[in-house]
């Protein structure tokens, strides 16, 4: 073998997928091969321990407009503009599987993107990927936090605006994304939604594994209220940090389980064998943004809290006629932000793909055999745009 020739062909490959910004097929293809194998080679070029020198890597990072931020509710703008969240197609019939995978930073289920956002913004937003944020047993990992209090736990329902073809392309564009905030707090009952979810995390403790669970109604894993919510423009809680997401946080929370609450917090491991835990980022400066609220706390008297920690999840929610969870939502913020450290991981994954590719292609040319790569069809690039996703929220 000719090692100098196959170093020039990495090379010149390498620098050709960054002047082409690699849009060659079989690279894609190349790549997705590479995340769909197991065990974690992905690697991440950020993590929680650097969280301060996120901006040295990625600019957006260090931007005025980022997430996640302190609410204040008091200092929050009653918009009546702000009409419930709806949803469509969250009810996913169990046939068909959803892929659970642990990145490293956060556990992710995939979406079909035939969940939609069909009211309380205004455009259709199609759902990649819902990802959790936590801390340990001893403290709580939210992101948001509400008047200076950190919930347990933070779910993110990422979407897309459907103008786009994929939540990556949706990712650098401002309003691009839609991120569906839930606040997990500890009840007395286990959560029945959650335990279609929860257990799987067994199958999945190292990371870059994943695994395949049934799918089930999604709608069921939101507060019955989808009309209560705060809403602002903000970014990515990872790293590429874009700044393209408008952002919902619902009022009313979500609660497990004590059990439920330590299977989340004590699973699933990041490289090295660590628990992976406190995956979440501190609020950021709101540099004078504002928050909007689709509802008044002061008109009609004071509502019961979506923090309270009574069983809230029990008591009647008028506007939530929610038994019907097949497309059925309402409440009317959906934003939030898309993991930009996916958008990141892509690129660099792409960029290792070409030369990758450029070594099998010599290798197979010089065997004067010829591969056929599997044809990747549209919805793996969306799945692998959302796993990306993942990595950065
Ligand atoms: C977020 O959605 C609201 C509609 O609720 C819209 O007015 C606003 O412009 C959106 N923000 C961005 C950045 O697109
Ligand atoms: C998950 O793990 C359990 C044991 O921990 C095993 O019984 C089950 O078959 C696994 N399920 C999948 C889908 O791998
Ligand atoms: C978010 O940004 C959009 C577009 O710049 C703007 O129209 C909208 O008013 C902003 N929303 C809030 C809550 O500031
Ligand atoms: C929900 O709204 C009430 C009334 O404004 C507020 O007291 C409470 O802190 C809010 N909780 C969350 C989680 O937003
Ligand atoms: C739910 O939908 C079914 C059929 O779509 C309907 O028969 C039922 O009345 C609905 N239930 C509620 C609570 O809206």
């Amino acid at each position: 073998m000719d090692l100098w020739l196959l170093f020039l062909i990495h090379l010149g490959s390498c620098l050709v997928g960054l002047g082409t910004g690699s849009n060659n097929e079989e690279e894609e293809e190349e790549e997705k091969h590479e995340d769909t194998h197991p065990p974690g080679h992905k690697s991440h070029h950020w993590n929680y321990q650097d969280i301060h020198q996120w901006d040295s890597d990625y600019p957006h990072c260090g931007g005025p407009e980022q997430s996640p931020i302190n609410v204040v509710t008091g200092a929050a703008t009653f918009d009546s503009s702000l009409g419930p969240i709806l949803l469509s197609g969250y009810n996913v019939p169990p046939e068909q599987t959803l892929t659970l995978e642990n990145n490293g930073h956060t556990v992710v289920l995939d979406l079909p993107d035939s969940l939609l956002i069909i009211g309380g913004l205004s455009q259709t937003y199609r759902a990649a990927q819902l990802h959790f944020h936590w801390g340990s047993q001893s403290d709580p990992g939210s992101e948001h936090t509400v008047n200076g209090q950190r919930f347990p736990g933070e779910m993110h329902v990422v979407h897309y605006c459907a103008e786009y073809n994929s939540v990556s392309e949706a990712a650098t564009h401002p309003g691009g994304l839609a991120v569906l905030a839930v606040f997990i707090q500890e009840g007395e009952e286990e959560n029945p939604t959650f335990q279609q979810l929860l257990p799987f995390l067994q199958n999945i403790t190292e990371e870059g594994e994943r695994t395949e669970i049934p799918g089930f109604d999604i709608r069921g894993l939101l507060p019955q209220r989808l009309d209560r919510y705060y809403r602002y423009n903000g970014s990515l809680t990872t790293p590429p940090c874009y700044q393209t997401v408008n952002w919902t946080l619902f009022n009313q929370t979500v609660f497990l389980s004590q059990e439920q609450m330590e299977l989340l917090e004590d699973t699933v491991h990041a490289d090295h064998d660590h628990i992976l835990q406190n995956n979440f980022r501190a609020p950021q400066s709101l540099n004078g943004r504002k928050v909007l609220s689709s509802f008044s706390s002061k008109v009609g008297g004071r509502r019961l809290p979506g923090a309270a920690p009574n069983p809230a999840a029990a008591s009647p929610a008028p506007d939530d006629s929610a038994q019907n969870h097949s497309s059925q939502g309402t409440g009317e913020s959906v934003d939030h932000s898309m993991s930009t450290g996916d958008m990141l991981a892509i690129i660099f994954g792409v960029l290792f793909c070409v030369t990758a590719i450029a070594f099998f292609v010599y290798v197979r040319r010089t065997r004067s055999r010829s591969k056929r790569l599997g044809s990747e069809n549209k919805a793996n690039v969306i799945y692998k745009a959302a796993t990306a996703e993942d990595n950065l929220a």
